[in-house]
């Protein structure tokens, strides 16, 4: 749904800038502008400015800038449509409503969520209050959950006769009240019963805070009930799409990059109550690729850590297929596993924060690690183990969505596969005889790569495709004499061919005089050299691969001119600067 420009513009006019920014930011006035402390970064001296005769802010120390709707959108966290709402409301018009059916179905929303607010409140202060309960208490207390956890996550008790069915009733319309999935009809019995009678309840909030789902745990393990139970879906709760504690946990994305994602409910309020706020889990579903382009969005690296044990293990494993899809350049989804028969709840409890995240930074590894080294595991040192193993890894790199991830983790993959056959690698003979050190080789494999930087890769990857084409591109040329390359070495090496291509005559690398070593270099780094391989001579292909080059180092471009330009903004604050930086991150997503 696309809000109406005048009805965003309403809201521009009648909020300044620095009205809003004062809400967060102490600020001074300084001749035009306001300076203040940039809530982006930690800092002493301040390089946060607001213009409200332009309409904007600028931080001078992490190049941010943007206009009102920007500002509480980064701050807040907010998504556009939460953020036009909010600031709406300050201004003082009316929230945009939409068709009739939107009205409709916001006004169910009121009455769903008014009802699981009193539900919630009412079993969470009857568990702080009722004397009867003490057992429950008892029970969170040997949980080593205070009661500041039990406050902070509104946990409560259902007990078994409560009349708040009866009581609710007097409000909301029965039809109402069996949506929520609070209550069912009990056919024997002929009454309608709590779900969650007997149970300690956890509230699922949707991301602005409010509950919209519970999850329930028996106090006393028994065989013939389940541990845990969940609110049924309904329209306004969709377990896929929703995150166990997303609401709290996002607030801390302004400093924190990383997520921890585990199973259970008290896994998220142990790691809490140890001082990692940082915290989801998925409600006792198998993990959604929509669940993690919602992390994706607050959080640059999502760290999944389940159970350790078989269950979780498997789960893990099953998170990492489904996820792996979403992988996008930029973001990470990494592993971290527990010492046997540990869940983070037991494993935090028993050895604290700091040794938690020490432990997570030693020991994560990143979605296609984690995918290689498990099918790894299961391959034999024989042709038919050999080929399912690669199969496998080939299939799972082609779920991916994002080209670039796609290329990159098959790349990965293959590259490994190729240094764990004994013969075009002799000296990778350990491959069968499982040693703990092969994380460490991977540690090398990456610092290999990282020793020529990303643009170097394309730019070889870019002349490999020429060097083993010669005669298509000499037919084409005009598809690459126009490219520009970065680094000097490149870009005389790309000259050489392009003036021997231009000669027109038949010749073959040999003929170009180049440095073996450049060009050694260049087959060793070229990270599209297998998917070329597996297409020799399938034109089409080579013209997709160049495609896709082009299309990066143009993106390079770009990025390099947005920089220069941001430091020329950041100096005169020039609206025509702003519009063109605008326009060139505009392009840049376009790309
Ligand atoms: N779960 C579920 N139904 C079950 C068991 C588990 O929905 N019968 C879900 C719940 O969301 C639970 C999560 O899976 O929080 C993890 O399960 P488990 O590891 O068994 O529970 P813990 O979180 O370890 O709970 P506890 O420590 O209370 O035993
Ligand atoms: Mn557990």
């Amino acid at each position: 749904m696309k809000y109406p420009k005048e009805y965003l513009d309403e809201i521009k006019t009648r909020l300044k800038v620095s009205n809003i920014v004062s809400k967060t930011v102490n600020l001074k006035k300084r001749g035009k502008e306001f300076i203040g402390l940039s809530p982006f970064k930690t800092e002493k001296t301040p390089s946060f400015t607001v213009n409200d005769e332009k309409g904007f802010y600028h931080c001078f120390s992490t190049s941010e800038h943007g206009n009102i709707f920007d500002f509480v959108m980064k701050t807040q966290n907010l998504k556009f449509g939460e953020a036009v709402k909010y600031l709406a409301n300050i201004a003082g018009m009316r929230p945009y409503t939409f068709s009739k059916q939107d009205i409709e179905r916001e006004k169910n929303w009121q009455t769903y969520s008014a009802i699981y607010k009193k539900y919630v409140e009412f079993c969470h202060s009857n568990l702080l209050k009722n004397q009867n309960l003490s057992f429950a208490k008892e029970y969170l207390k040997n949980r080593n959950l205070s009661k500041e956890e039990v406050e902070v996550f509104k946990i409560g008790f259902v007990e078994k006769n409560t009349n708040i069915f009866e009581e609710l009733k007097k409000n909301y319309n029965e039809k109402f009240l069996i949506e929520t999935g609070l209550f069912y009809f009990d056919d024997k019995k002929n009454i309608y019963v709590e779900r969650f009678r007997d149970r300690i309840i956890f509230p699922i909030n949707n991301i602005s805070g409010d509950p919209i789902a519970l999850g329930g745990r028996i106090i006393e393990d028994k065989n013939y009930l389940a541990k845990y139970i969940n609110s049924p879906e309904t329209t306004f709760f969709k377990k896929g799409s929703n995150l166990y504690n997303l609401d709290r946990a996002r607030k801390f994305s302004n400093k924190i990059d990383h997520i921890y994602l585990v199973e259970g409910y008290m896994d998220v309020i142990g790691l809490n109550k140890n001082g990692i706020e940082n915290a989801v889990a998925n409600l006792g579903t198998s993990l959604t690729e929509k669940q993690i382009i919602i992390l994706n969005q607050f959080f640059e690296d999502i760290i999944i850590c389940f159970d350790g044990d078989e269950s979780g293990y498997k789960a893990a494993l099953r998170a990492a297929e489904n996820s792996i899809k979403e992988l996008q350049p930029e973001k990470q989804i990494s592993f971290l596993f527990l010492p046997n028969k540990e869940d983070p709840d037991s494993f935090v409890n028993k050895n604290g924060k700091s040794y938690f995240v020490n432990f997570t930074k030693e020991n994560k590894i990143s979605i296609h690690q984690f995918i290689f080294e498990h099918y790894k595991k299961q391959t034999e040192n024989n042709p038919s183990s050999m080929a399912i193993f690669e199969k496998r890894l080939r299939e799972i790199a082609s779920t991916i969505k994002d080209k670039f991830i796609k290329k990159y983790v098959l790349e990965y993959f293959l590259d490994r596969i190729s240094s764990l056959t004994p013969h075009t690698n002799y000296k990778n003979k350990k491959f069968f005889t499982k040693t703990a050190k092969s994380l460490k080789s991977t540690q090398k494999h990456f610092n290999d790569t990282k020793s020529v930087t990303q643009i170097e890769i394309k730019e070889f990857s870019f002349l490999y495709l020429i060097l083993n084409n010669l005669e298509v591109f000499q037919k084409n040329i005009y598809l690459i004499e126009k490219i520009k390359l970065f680094t000097d070495e490149n870009r005389l090496i790309f000259e050489a061919i392009l003036s021997k291509l231009k000669e027109n005559e038949k010749f073959t690398i040999n003929d170009l005089q180049i440095d073996a070593q450049l060009i050694e270099k260049i087959f060793k780094f070229a990270s599209i050299k297998h998917i070329l391989n597996m297409n020799k001579h399938d034109h089409s292909k080579i013209f997709d691969l160049l495609e896709e080059i082009i299309r990066d180092l143009k993106n390079y471009e770009l990025e390099l001119r947005i920089e220069e330009l941001e430091s020329k903004f950041s100096k005169d604050l020039n609206e025509n600067t702003f519009n063109e930086i605008r326009e060139l991150k505009k392009l840049q997503n376009l790309n």
